[in-house]
């Protein structure tokens, strides 16, 4: 019996779509809503505070609006804050996206990891346990980065990043001590594998990316596993604020699937 109930996945931006990308992979006849919280964005240069309390009211309002089977937070920020506010907030199973310092740890040769964030992850103690429980005998070393997150969105309206501000902005993390020797890059925002090709040239030859997309469609496609899903699978980008630069993202959405528009 065809079941109607879409996947939700929720961002502050576009960074999601990268987590969606592998998730559409994994469960190609889902129906999805990608909800983008582009009033609330940037979360990366918010308080702890502020999305601790944001997440989950704007979630309990997307869930009571489209009825998901599950949660999805395709944003490393929000689930590095909020996660554990939203699971006893909401009646639903709730994946969440976190930095993926176990398998950057398992591949390093060199045991020096970069994990690449937003100011507000780099500094949480989830990502601090994280790195004590998976990665105890490597050097990890952290950046946060608001700007990237800007390029992205950027790219995701039309715009190339420039390859300088790149290495610039770059320069931040490989500079550090060590930086050098780091050869498994962490991720550790899903806005960033959107720039994979542009940090892997901005960066020095032989570091790897690391993110969480294939791990976080692997759990999304184990609980839901021997559902039903809907006779016509469907995508829909939902925004909660009504701007005018969602029309440049139109193209953009539709390669991932989102071909209808909505504003809560
Ligand atoms: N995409 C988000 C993340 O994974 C947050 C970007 C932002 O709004 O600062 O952390």
């Amino acid at each position: 019996m065809a079941d109607d109930r879409p996947i939700l996945l929720f961002d502050s931006g576009v960074g999601g779509l990268s987590v969606l990308g592998h998730v559409r992979k994994a469960l190609p006849s889902a129906a999805f809503v990608y909800a983008a919280d582009n009033a609330g964005y940037p979360y990366g240069t918010k308080s702890e505070a502020e999305i601790a309390s944001r997440v989950p009211a704007l979630l309990g309002r997307l869930a009571e609006r489209f009825g998901p089977r599950i949660i999805v937070i395709a944003c490393n920020t929000a689930s590095t804050i909020a996660l554990s506010h939203v699971r006893a907030a909401l009646d639903l199973p709730v994946v969440g996206t976190v930095p993926a310092i176990k398998p950057a740890a398992i591949a390093s040769k060199t045991r020096v990891i970069g994990v690449l964030g937003t100011e507000a992850t780099v500094r949480q103690p989830y990502v601090d346990r994280l790195s004590a429980e998976f990665a105890s005998d490597c050097r990890v070393i952290r950046f946060g980065s608001a700007e990237l997150v800007d390029l992205a969105e950027a790219k995701l309206r039309g715009k190339v990043p420039d390859p300088g501000k790149m290495r610039a902005i770059l320069a931040g993390l490989y500079s550090q001590p060590d930086g050098n020797r780091i050869d498994q890059l962490v991720l550790a925002c899903t806005h960033f594998p959107l720039l994979a090709d542009e940090i892997a040239v901005a960066g020095p030859p032989g570091v790897t990316l690391v993110d969480s997309g294939e791990g976080i469609a692997r759990r999304t496609a184990f609980l839901t596993q021997g559902q039903d899903w809907p006779s016509m699978p469907k995508g829909t980008a939902v925004f909660t604020s009504d701007t005018p630069d969602i029309a440049d993202l139109r193209p953009a959405l539709a390669t991932f699937g989102l071909g209808a528009v909505q504003i809560l």
